[in-house]
């Protein structure tokens, strides 16, 4: 079976701290690791605008010595004329792994079923689990650990950064909060999925309405829009619902004393953040921003690695002639 990495819990724990070591080994050697030597191709499609994602994926497969392949669908058959399972049948003949930033989940699943490749959500309506090994590469280098952590997420707790850290901070053993207006509360599946992951690695979940009792001496405070892409025409409602959800100082003065903020980026300064805190002291965005380098590159190196050590893309030739160049890299990444 193919490996994927549709949604964050597609990841052990041990895996997702496995991909976080290569992070930062690649962090630490930039250049150092060629598993996409050849070069490789990588395609990486976008249903959505991108500035990090777009940039992250395109330099990173370069970093890793691939040749990336950036699609827009406006000018391309799919979501048009082509299925998902038929684009992917297409690429997995030419690339070596597909990226796709898109809207509903159902078309990644559709496309990872029917494909040899590895498919990378790059942010879906449900979920964006590659900005999430940004941010949990970003928590440990400024917090030390993951494991034991409190993270509170305070807004759309049913959009996709939500969700991601539901699962992925579940995954990680973290103390996940999320506060949220009622009415946009995370998916119950998703809640149920991060406590029973939650139960396996000694972290909790909490969903609640009051941004003060999430925050309350959390090591972590995060949020994001309240305008996901593709809501836009909900855009003065939920600037309305949303108005009580601002992490602003007096929020922040709620969290531990050296609690972090982050924030996934794009901001919008004076809604679900004021500048003093996403420009303040204890702002860790920037880091979270290039971290997104660093922690894809591992991400791919692994998920190459994965599948050619299990055989599934020995059908394929040009994944399967590279597949022992990507596992040697990504083991020599992990254990350098
Ligand atoms: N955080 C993030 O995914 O940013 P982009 O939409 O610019 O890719
Ligand atoms: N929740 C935001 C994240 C953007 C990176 C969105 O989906 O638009």
């Amino acid at each position: 079976m193919t490996r994927h990495f549709l949604r964050d819990d597609d990841l052990s724990q041990a895996e997702q701290s496995a991909i976080l070591d290569i992070a930062d080994q690649m962090k630490a050697d930039r250049w150092g690791t060629k598993p996409l030597a050849g070069p490789q191709s990588v395609a990486v499609i976008f249903d959505k605008s991108s500035t990090r994602t777009r940039v992250s994926f395109h330099v990173g497969i370069s970093d890793l010595g691939g040749s990336p392949l950036i699609i827009s669908t406006a000018n391309s058959q799919l979501g048009g004329k082509e299925t998902p399972s038929d684009t992917a049948r297409v690429l997995e003949r030419m690339v070596s792994a597909i990226v796709w930033r898109t809207y509903g989940q159902a078309g990644l699943e559709e496309m990872a079923a029917d494909t040899t490749v590895p498919v990378v959500n790059a942010l879906s309506d449900d979920f964006h689990p590659c900005q999430l090994l940004a941010d949990l590469l970003t928590i440990r280098e400024h917090r030390g650990t993951l494991a034991g952590q409190t993270v509170a997420f305070i807004g759309d707790g049913a959009s996709n950064m939500a969700q991601s850290y539901l699962l992925a901070g579940a995954t990680a053993g973290m103390h996940v909060r999320v506060a949220a207006p009622a009415e946009f509360s995370p998916s119950p599946q998703v809640v149920t999925d991060a406590e029973h992951r939650s139960a396996e690695t000694g972290g909790s979940v909490l969903v609640v309405t009051d941004p003060v009792a999430a925050v309350a001496g959390a090591d972590v405070v995060v949020t994001d829009t309240w305008v996901s892409m593709g809501k836009e025409s909900e855009k003065q409602s939920r600037l309305d619902t949303f108005s009580g959800y601002r992490v602003d100082d007096a929020l922040m003065a709620h969290a531990a004393d050296d609690a972090v903020f982050m924030h996934c980026l794009p901001a919008d300064r004076g809604y679900e953040v004021t500048a003093e805190v996403i420009d303040g002291p204890r702002s860790i965005i920037w880091d979270e921003a290039e971290n997104r380098l660093h922690a894809q590159k591992a991400l791919l190196a692994w998920l190459l690695a994965a599948n050619g050590a299990n055989g599934a893309n020995g059908a394929n030739g040009a994944n399967g002639a590279n597949s022992a160049n990507a596992a040697n890299a990504a083991t020599a990444a992990a254990t350098a």
